[in-house]
């Protein structure tokens, strides 16, 4: 089947109330400061859940406004695909609740465990959907509470990540425009590198799971970096080769928001000069699948994408997973 054959109607995201800038860690007892994490990494806040947000009540209001952006009602919905690394309860999957916070009565959801890259995963998934002509409208959300997984006593881990989420209508293409190529894979062998050792059912949460932290992130920062910016280069390069494109036919990359660093080295594997790189980890964190859905949305709304611009999206994450879309807009 020739492509395009799926297209962004709409998107929107949601972030909590409660900002957590670099300086706040000192009140919480963290050893760390603005410069380190400034330096290492380009954070300066992220968005934190409160009392009454939740993984379903951020994707609700991140849906409701990609559904208002795409003129779609919820009832029009036909599947719901909610990739996210920190679901409100293990079983069932957040997105039913989400199918019925907003009311999408004749939908079939489920979650994807991808990690970071969920929100590409995602996409391929729609796209498959919509080929199959099993769904004409899909949405597909990528959503983090990871502040309630991470360890807030392991400063490696706890300055990186944010909470948020971000949603995407998915539609027929129309006037050429959509998903021109997609490019998914893993490696399971790196599984033990950035992961959450207990809280599943192989190793349930007891007193000592609690005490030693091993339910909440842990990983090798060194080793997930290189292998970060080595996946998300080669993601970069197959996603060109089948879109049949070059880099300097690509008007803006939105890479996965987790590191400045990373994203600059994975630009400049691309080819593509940082003035054409969508960049807000600074203001985010890294929201894992959240994070390049959030991007899209913001570059949306700046207008940085217009009408008839090509688009490259770029994830990596904990499986490793890492994944690449070319999407004409
Ligand atoms: N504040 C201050 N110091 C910190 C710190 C913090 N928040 N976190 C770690 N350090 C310290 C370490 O303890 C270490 O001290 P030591 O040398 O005395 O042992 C030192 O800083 C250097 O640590 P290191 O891990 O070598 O730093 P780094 O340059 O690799 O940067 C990361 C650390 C986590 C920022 C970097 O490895 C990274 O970004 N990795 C990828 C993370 C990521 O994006 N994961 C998600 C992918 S989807």
């Amino acid at each position: 089947m020739k492509r395009p054959i799926a297209m962004i109607a709409g998107t929107g995201h949601a972030v909590p109330k409660k900002i957590l800038t670099n300086h706040d860690f000192a009140a919480l007892g963290i050893d760390t400061n603005d410069e380190w994490i400034t330096d290492r990494t380009g954070i300066k806040q992220r968005y934190i859940a409160g009392e009454g947000e939740s993984l379903t009540s951020l994707s609700a209001e991140a849906a409701r406004a990609a559904m208002k952006a795409a003129g779609v009602t919820a009832p029009e919905l036909d599947i719901i695909i909610l990739g996210t690394a920190s679901p409100d309860r293990l079983l069932p999957a957040t997105a039913v609740e989400v199918q019925a916070a907003i009311g999408a009565t004749r939908a079939a959801a489920f979650d994807i465990s991808a990690a970071c890259s969920g929100w590409v995963y995602g996409m391929k998934m729609a796209e498959g959907l919509l080929a199959m002509g099993d769904a004409e409208t899909v949405l597909v959300i990528g959503a983090e509470t990871l502040s309630r997984i991470v360890n807030w006593k392991d400063r490696n881990t706890c300055v990186l990540f944010g909470d948020g989420a971000g949603a995407t209508v998915v539609k027929r293409s129309t006037k050429g425009r959509g998903i021109l190529s997609a490019y998914l894979r893993s490696d399971g062998t790196l599984a033990d590198l950035l992961q959450r050792q207990a809280g599943g059912a192989l190793r349930p949460v007891t007193p000592e799971v609690l005490a030693e932290g091993s339910n909440c992130i842990s990983m090798a920062g060194r080793e997930v970096f290189k292998n970060a910016v080595r996946s998300m280069a080669d993601a970069c390069d197959r996603a060109l080769d089948g879109a049949k494109l070059a880099a300097s036919d690509i008007d803006l990359l939105i890479p996965h928001q987790a590191n400045i660093r990373i994203i600059e080295a994975t630009a400049k594997h691309a080819g593509m000069p940082m003035e054409k790189v969508y960049v807000n980890v600074d203001r985010y964190g890294n929201t894992s699948a959240a994070s390049i859905p959030i991007a899209l949305n913001e570059a949306l709304r700046d207008g940085r994408i217009k009408e008839g611009m090509t688009v490259m999206f770029v994830a990596f994450g904990a499986g490793f997973t890492w994944g690449s879309l070319v999407v004409r807009f």
